[in-house]
């Protein structure tokens, strides 16, 4: 008899968690239950998974009882707080955030790359950042008939990735501009830095805040996280 999963959504109502229930709607995975997680302020509200209401619940450590696939993306502090709790209680968690992805015992995993790395996991398994996934699935079919020696990039990206605070900021600022109305910036390029800049009608050249060697994390994420799957691919 087919298994049926369990699955919990932490971060349902975000703007990467809209995505993820859609891909679960689309996806053959046999689904028994389905729990879509937020912090208190959505608990309560409703989304819909395959055209029936699921109420959204907050996020605590019993969520996870029953549990067998718990999907994070709620931030990477969220992740660090509940993923254990999960796994505690028997779950997969799988985990789209930063956090975990450059653990010794967590594998980075993109399927089409490096699927085999999935069998190391101990309860946790991470994707890396997005602009990471789609390059190294790209590349890899080359690095693999040619070899690879350097990879020069260049991103260009949509303030979704900065969750649905930020597509509410560029519609804000569109609506402000065209009615010349002077523009509000308090979130872009990245809600944890000191800086905002408009971006209605802009392209900011800056994505996550700046370390000390004035690379921003994003940079360095791409950078430490192929290097990390690419250690991990087949031969
Ligand atoms: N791997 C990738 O390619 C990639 C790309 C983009 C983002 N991400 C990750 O995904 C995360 C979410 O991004 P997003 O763009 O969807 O952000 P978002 O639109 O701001 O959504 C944040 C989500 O997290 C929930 N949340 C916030 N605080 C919480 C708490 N204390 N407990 C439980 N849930 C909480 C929010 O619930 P409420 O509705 O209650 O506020 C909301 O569902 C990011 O932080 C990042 O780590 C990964």
């Amino acid at each position: 008899m087919t298994k049926l999963y369990n699955v919990a959504v932490v971060g349902a109502t975000g703007a990467v968690g809209e995505q993820i229930i859609l891909q679960l709607e689309q996806s053959d995975l046999p689904i028994a239950t389905i729990k879509f997680l937020s912090s208190p302020r959505s608990a309560g509200s409703t989304l819909s998974f395959k055209g029936k209401p699921v109420i959204v619940e907050e996020a605590t450590p019993e969520s996870f009882t029953a549990i067998d696939i718990a999907i994070f993306s709620a931030g990477g502090s969220i992740s660090a707080e509940l993923a254990p709790e999960a796994v505690k209680r028997g779950a997969i968690v799988i985990d789209n955030t930063s956090h975990y992805r450059m653990a010794e015992d967590v594998p980075l995993v993109v399927p089409e790359v490096n699927e085999d790395a999935l069998r190391q996991h101990h309860g946790i398994i991470a994707n890396p950042n997005c602009s990471t996934i789609q390059m190294v699935a790209a590349l890899e079919p080359i690095r693999q008939q040619y070899g690879l020696k350097r990879v020069i990039v260049s991103t260009y990206q949509a303030v979704s990735g900065a969750g649905n605070l930020a597509i509410d900021e560029l519609y804000t600022q569109t609506q402000a501009v065209l009615n010349n109305e002077p523009v509000e910036a308090t979130i872009l390029p990245s809600a944890g830095d000191k800086k905002h800049y408009q971006i209605a009608f802009n392209a900011i050249p800056q994505i996550d805040v700046f370390g000390e060697d004035d690379y921003t994390y994003e940079e360095h994420k791409m950078i430490n996280e192929t290097k990390k799957n690419h250690g991990r691919c087949k031969p």
